[in-house]
């Protein structure tokens, strides 16, 4: 060996010193492999929160007011974010490849919204171009109490099967179809049951006694955004579901639709990152959606 030779011989071993001790920030998740906790670190920070961007809409709806031009809108705004949420096909057409973001990946075909039941979705994304594209997470949509429960279950397990043989984490969606019961005894019951399957996030809807379903979820939960409400009524719920242990929020449409996109993902960052009130948040919400003009 050519430099066997020379060598400055190792002598700092720190005897004495205990190898230090790192809690794992994401809930539950101590004790995932490192490959699973290493994908887990690019979507939640280390506070243990994430600000995810949802622009999946197309997949169900086509195009949608917002999100007609992605290749335009996101790259422009994504800095605020941790994580997208995206198909392969936006992902692949709309985004650099040299973005820095976490990506969870829309892994279900879950049919349009011009079905009435859209709860027999199938698995579409191989879990092999998953890996090719990188993704830290794979997004399944489940219709839990739909007829199509156990479609949902039998693609839920598919991936976390194959997650955990790649360590890539599963972000069980819990969907709420037109039939569907939205209350708070339901996404209780949704996301738990998605848990328990062994999803290593959750996503669902604020409701009342979120902080009874936060705490008897074992995993992390964000927050679904839903259709466009007023800005300041949107970081009021962002602020109440981490106040109430939600781990982070997944907005699309409470973004995207926003008068300045990029103002209202800094002032969801300052809720979700910097323990910001409301107040605080909608006020700097204001002055950058002056400044961005
Ligand atoms: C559907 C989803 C979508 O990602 C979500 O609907 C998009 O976010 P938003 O509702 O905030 O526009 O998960 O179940």
């Amino acid at each position: 060996m050519a430099d066997k030779d020379g060598n400055i011989l190792a002598k700092d071993y720190g005897l004495g010193i205990a190898p230090p001790l790192r809690p794992f920030p994401v809930k539950g998740m101590s004790s995932a492999g490192w490959g699973m906790q290493r994908r887990l670190s690019e979507i939640f920070a280390d506070d243990g929160r994430t600000i995810m961007l949802a622009f999946d809409h197309g997949y169900i709806l086509g195009s949608t007011a917002g999100l007609e031009r992605l290749d335009l809108t996101i790259p422009s705004i994504m800095a605020d974010a941790d994580c997208l949420m995206a198909t392969r096909g936006a992902l692949r057409t709309c985004i650099p490849a040299n973005h820095r973001k976490a990506v969870a990946l829309r892994c279900t075909a879950d049919g349009s919204v011009l079905k009435d039941d859209m709860s027999r979705g199938v698995p579409a994304v191989d879990v092999e171009d998953a890996i090719r594209l990188n993704a830290s997470c794979m997004a399944v949509q489940c219709f839990i109490g739909s007829d199509g429960e156990l479609d949902s279950l039998r693609n839920l397990a598919y991936y976390v099967n194959a997650g955990e043989k790649y360590n890539i984490p599963v972000l069980g969606v819990v969907a709420v179809g037109k039939e569907m019961e939205r209350t708070s005894r339901y996404f209780a019951m949704a996301t738990r049951l998605l848990a328990e399957h062994g999803a290593h996030i959750i996503k669902t809807y604020y409701c009342d006694n979120f902080e009874q379903i936060t705490a008897a979820c074992p995993v992390p939960i964000v927050i679904a955004g839903g259709k466009k409400i007023p800005e300041r009524d949107a970081l009021e719920m962002a602020y109440r579901a981490i106040s109430e242990g939600a781990a982070g929020v997944d907005m699309g449409r409470n973004v995207l639709q926003s008068a300045c996109p990029q103002a209202m993902l800094k002032a969801i960052r300052m809720v979700v990152h910097e323990d910001a009130t409301p107040e605080e948040a909608y006020h700097a919400y204001e002055l950058w959606q002056e400044d961005l003009k």
